[in-house]
């Protein structure tokens, strides 16, 4: 994989920052986090695909892939990735990384997401899906496939915020439902006990644990590892439901 870039809208003047999808539908400060950088949870999710070859062969979606570093190395890996995102991130950083790190159409790879292009030995192709939407049930024009055609969800530093917990679990939670094997899901905690205010503000690990489970899904713990803040932990996660369709 070549490289993942932040936001750059090829403007010469660097001092004026105008971000020109700040009044779209869906998009507001938690899905501007989308174009800043890679996120330490992002690291060590990737880290963890690469040690575990997950997702090769197979069809992956990647929730609130942002920068998109983690799908694009499953990609690399071997994997069928759709990359998915609020609209603003999903048509300007994300297509651009799909097209930098891309070697030419992937029509002919067996189990590629529509519109895909090649990324080593694997595939990735992006789609809009915002939590706070019901999933669209035929995003793709040119394809039956659907978001519940997915394997695997993986997404990394999706629940930093309280306001996204529920509308994530929602989200990931009725397609494991609808027959998605498992989430791999990367928590880095934010919460703080000294700090009132933060703490409000950014759930702690365990509340996302109990979330999932609030929904029928069973929560494991695959790794844990220090975060670079002292203190903190990302936990990577496997969610399944139990309720998945029969014969899915
Ligand atoms: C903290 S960033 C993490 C990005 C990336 N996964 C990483 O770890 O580098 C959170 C991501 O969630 C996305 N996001 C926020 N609200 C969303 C929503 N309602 N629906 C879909 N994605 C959303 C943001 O656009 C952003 O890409």
């Amino acid at each position: 994989m070549k490289d993942v870039e932040p936001n750059d809208d090829g403007d010469e003047d660097e001092d004026v920052e105008v971000d020109p999808f700040f009044f779209d539908d869906g998009y507001d400060v938690a899905a501007s986090t989308g174009f800043a950088r890679v996120w330490e949870g992002a690291e060590a999710l990737t880290a963890h695909l690469e040690r575990t070859g997950l997702g090769r062969g197979e069809r992956v979606l990647e929730l609130g892939a942002g920068v998109g570093e983690c799908g694009l190395a499953c990609a690399a890996l071997g994997a069928h990735v759709l990359l998915t995102d609020v609209r603003a991130v999903c048509e300007n950083v994300i297509r651009r990384n799909i097209e930098q790190n891309g070697a030419g159409p992937a029509t002919e790879l067996l189990g590629a997401w529509p519109n895909a292009t090649r990324i080593g030995s694997g595939s990735a192709s992006r789609a809009t899906l915002n939590w706070m939407d019901e999933i669209p049930s035929d995003p793709f024009q040119n394809s039956a496939l659907t978001f519940r055609d997915a394997d695997i969800l993986i997404a990394a530093e999706c629940v930093w915020l309280r306001e996204l917990l529920l509308p994530f679990v929602t989200t990931s939670s009725t397609l494991l439902r609808s027959g998605v094997r498992e989430l791999i899901l990367s928590v880095r905690d934010r919460s703080s006990t000294e700090d009132a205010s933060s703490g409000k503000a950014f759930p702690h690990t365990n509340e996302v644990v109990r979330e999932f489970e609030s929904t029928g899904c069973s929560v494991e713990a695959l790794h844990r590892q220090r975060s670079e803040d002292e203190g903190k932990e990302i936990v990577i996660f496997r969610i399944t439901s139990a309720a998945a369709a029969p014969g899915a």
